[in-house]
Order: C-alpha cells, then structure tokens, then sequence
C-alpha cells in the first residue's frame, strides 16, 4: 500500500507588504532584507481574516484539482504554529467551514518542517488502512505575532500570511507508480529556545502572560539568527541525503528540490553545496516570506501549476525549522 498525492491548493491574503513598505515603519531596507534573505515582499492579512479563511481557500482549491469533494476526505491535519486559538487551534474552525460532518481533525506542532511531519503521518495513516484520504495542510498567520518595530525587526521582516495543502489518498493500483517513497523526520530539543516564542506560556506562574512581559517584548518570537542560520544549511543536506540514500534514488535523477522558504541564501548554500543546478530547485520566498508550516505547501503548488512537475518525475522537499525539527520527503509524481 502506498499513499499520492492527488491534489495542491494554495492561499494567501490580498494584502501585499513591500520591504519599502517595512522601511517606511522600522529602521530597515530593502536592500538589506533583499541581501540578507532574497525576500522583496510578503502577504499579511487584514481585519477580519483568519487563519481558517487561508486554510479553507488552499483546502478548496486543493479538492477541486482532485476533482473532489470536502466529504470525500476522511481525516484533516493541519500544521500551524500560529494556531487561530491556543485550544482547539485551526482544524477545527476549518472543519466547521469544510462542513466535514465528525471526521477527526488535528493541530501539527513542527514548525517550519510541520508540512513534511503532517505528510509523514498522513501517510503512514492510510498505509495501515486507517484512512482513505488525508487533507493536509500548513497554514500560518504570522503578521499578528510580530512586533513591526525597530525592536523587532530582525524577525519582523522575515515572515508572510499563507496556507498550502495536499489531498493524500491511498494508491492501491500497482501499475501506478506515483506515491511518496520515503519520508525522515528528526528532532532536537536541547535548541528548542533558540528559536520559540516564550509567552503566553502555561509554565509561568500564576499567569501565563503578564504587563511586563508584553513590554519587554518576550511575546514575540525571539532567535539566535546565526545559529539557526548554521544548523540549517548542515541538517537540510544531511537528512536529504539520508531520504535519497533509503529510497536508492540519486540525487542527480530527482527532477525537482523544493526547500523550505527561511532565507533564500541557505537554499542557494544548501543547493552549492550538494551541487544541484539552479534549474532543478523553485523558491517563492521573493513573493511570500517565511510562511513555516505553509511555505513547501504553497511552493509545491505553485510548481504544479506551472507545469514544473509531470507525472512520474520524482520530487524532494525538504524542511527545518523551530524545535529544532528538520525533515525531508521523496515523491514520484
Ligand atoms: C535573520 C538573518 C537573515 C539575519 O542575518 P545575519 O547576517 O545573521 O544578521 P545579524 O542578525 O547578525 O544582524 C546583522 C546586523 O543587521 C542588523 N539587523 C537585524 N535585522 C535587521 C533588519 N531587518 N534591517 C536592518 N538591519 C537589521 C542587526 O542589528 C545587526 O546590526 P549590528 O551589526 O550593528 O549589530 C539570518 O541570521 C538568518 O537567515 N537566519 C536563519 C533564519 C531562519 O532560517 N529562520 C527560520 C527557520 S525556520
């Protein structure tokens, strides 16, 4: 038994937000946030927007070209860490608005490799038979979260509003290549505060948010830049290679990398470094920004729609992010 994706939709709010526009409200510039990490601008939402809003667009968008229907999937996971409420977090108000009658739903937490997570679980799921067809999804509201000063600025810049999602379904058909043929996920907590947001906590006594905290800021994400910066473009080859090395694939013959969209100098260090060719690797980070969860989502939508990836060609994403969490995924088309 194996799982395919059979579907791809994306969404990301009107809105669009220029570096131009960042400079015009904290000391930055375009150049330096162009230099530094290839981002020109991002897509925030607006009043009244929810996360749910971007969930459902992608969600839609993604069972159409399946040529399906919401009461056709059976199961929704949903990656966030910009969950719409702490409890019950996104899926649940997707849910209400899929109309999915009492099919179970559930919040990933992996940060920005909670798609690859959310696609490795699905998938495990519908090999055992438990479910039919997973909808899942990354989803991210950040523009809520960070703090556009000059204080915050560091962060501030760097992330974008969007959801993508996959419809994952089972491949019974043994003439039927397509599939995912492998998937790695890895962890490591000891760097868990390197890169987090430290409140509203539920370890802080007696509340979880206090006057002073939000003055100083410690309700905004907070990160060692350099340090990400450095473990990133070490994991992101190794558990590449790692994947291709169980799948027996080389890396010469994936046809398509899709990256994680943090910073567009580690995927182009990533990229030198394991000698894969401009051609072959796609990023939309210029447009979006840092979306976490969301970004290979709506990357790997965007290269299907434009035609950058046909049946049977063979596909890698790989992710890291917050926790720290990296991962890598293998997909024939
Ligand atoms: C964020 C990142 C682009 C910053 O680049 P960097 O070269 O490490 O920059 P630094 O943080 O050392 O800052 C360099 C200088 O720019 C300044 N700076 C920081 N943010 C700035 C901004 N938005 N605009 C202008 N200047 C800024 C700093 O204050 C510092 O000034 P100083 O030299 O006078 O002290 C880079 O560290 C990075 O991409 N890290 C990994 C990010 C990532 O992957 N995050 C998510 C993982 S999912």
């Amino acid at each position: 038994m194996r799982s395919k994706i059979v579907g791809t939709g994306m969404c990301v709010p009107d809105r669009v937000v220029t570096n131009h526009d960042l400079a015009k409200r904290m000391d930055t510039s375009d150049e330096w946030i162009r230099q530094r990490t290839g981002i020109v601008e991002r897509r925030w939402i607006e009043d009244g927007q929810s996360p749910a809003d971007l969930a459902e667009g992608a969600a839609l968008r993604a069972l159409e070209a399946a040529g399906l229907e919401a009461g056709d999937i059976d199961c929704i996971l949903l990656s966030t860490l910009s969950p719409q409420h702490d409890f019950p977090g996104t899926s649940f108000f997707l849910h209400e608005r899929l109309g999915v009658g009492e099919i179970p739903c559930i919040d990933l937490r992996a940060q920005c490799s909670g798609f690859l997570y959310g696609l490795s679980f699905a998938d495990a799921m519908i090999c055992t038979g438990r479910f039919q067809r997973v909808l899942v999804l990354g989803c991210e509201v950040h523009s809520t979260g960070i703090e556009v000063t000059d204080r915050g600025r560091d962060l501030a810049v760097l992330f974008g509003d969007g959801a993508g999602a996959v419809i994952l379904q089972a491949n019974e058909d043994s003439d039927d290549t397509a599939g995912i043929l492998e998937v790695r996920l890895h962890a490591e907590g000891r760097h868990a505060k390197r890169l987090w947001l430290e409140a509203p906590s539920s370890a802080h006594h007696p509340v979880r948010v206090t006057h002073e905290m939000i003055d100083d800021g410690r309700v905004f994400p907070q990160m060692q830049g350099k340090f990400v910066f450095k473990h990133a473009v070490t994991r992101m080859p190794e558990v590449l290679r790692e994947t291709l090395s169980a799948a027996s694939v080389k890396l010469e013959d994936v046809d398509l990398f899709l990256f994680h969209q943090a910073n567009l100098r580690i995927n182009e260090f990533v990229a030198n470094q394991l000698e894969i060719p401009p051609a072959r690797c796609m990023n939309n980070i210029q447009r979006y920004g840092n979306c976490s969860a969301a970004s290979i989502p709506m990357l790997l939508d965007e290269a299907v729609r434009e035609g950058r990836i046909q049946s049977g060609q063979l596909v890698s994403m790989t992710a890291f992010g917050s926790g720290f969490t990296w991962a890598s995924a293998l997909v024939r088309w």
